[in-house]
């Protein structure tokens, strides 16, 4: 069996250089989220956001549900990647950052195409549900405060068609899972949803050691 690659600097660029699909209005806007250099840790990494991209149109995505806004980079390349009668209903609870999402979205001339909810996404995915029904998504993203992954899970879960599936970033989280030291309740949490996400019959998972890890559930059908 091959080793694992690690992937730093170099092999990065090199993997951005090689793949990535890039242009003004994408570049603007990390380079804007880079601007605030704090949070710049939760920006999607571009590769990522890519790659949802392409599972939107490998899947036949139309409706999309993501679960943590921020300024807008992962729901914008996924709404370019629906048809054009698709939608993403995006959720956040942080009017600034999504103020900058919706100026970018409106640029790159998505906005029709997003429905930004804000608020707390425990108390919007329930309403979702409501509004929508149950099996009414096609593919969720899920982004968000990692403390309530599980909740978010079982809510996407039931808002998800049979055969639907949902991305969870950050389930590496850092290489803190791995690290007996690191006890803090965001880690615990994250420990928390692999264990679930492995012993979970109603799905079939892939977990990938990519950006900051990502796992892909697909709901059976
Ligand atoms: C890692 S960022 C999302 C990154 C984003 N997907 C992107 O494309 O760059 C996490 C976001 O989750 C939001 N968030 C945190 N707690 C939340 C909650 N309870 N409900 C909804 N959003 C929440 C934060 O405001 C933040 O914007």
């Amino acid at each position: 069996m091959a080793g694992h690659l690690t992937a730093g600097p170099e092999l990065l660029d090199y993997v951005r250089d090689m793949s990535l699909k890039d242009d003004e209005i994408l570049k603007d806007l990390r380079n804007e989220t880079a601007g605030m250099p704090v949070l710049q840790a939760m920006l999607v990494m571009p590769e990522e956001a890519q790659f949802l991209a392409l599972l939107v149109r490998m899947t036949g995505a139309s409706s999309v549900i993501e679960v943590g806004t921020f300024t807008g980079y992962s729901s914008l390349c996924m709404a370019r990647a629906l048809p054009a009668n698709g939608r993403v209903v995006t959720c956040d609870i942080s009017e600034r950052w999504t103020r900058i999402a919706t100026r970018y979205w409106q640029r790159a001339g998505v906005a029709d195409r997003i429905d930004l909810r804000l608020g707390d996404a425990a108390q919007t995915l329930p309403q979702l549900l409501s509004e929508h029904g149950p099996g009414s998504f096609d593919l969720a993203f899920v982004d968000a405060d990692k403390a309530n992954y599980r909740r978010y899970y079982e809510d996407v879960l039931a808002l998800l068609r049979p055969g639907g599936s949902v991305v969870l970033d950050n389930t590496l989280f850092f290489g803190r899972v791995v690290d007996p030291t690191a006890q803090d309740p965001d880690t615990d949490a994250i420990r928390e949803i692999n264990r679930l996400l492995r012993d979970d019959d109603r799905v079939d998972i892939s977990m990938l050691a990519v950006a900051d890890g990502i796992t892909i559930a697909r709901k059976k059908t």
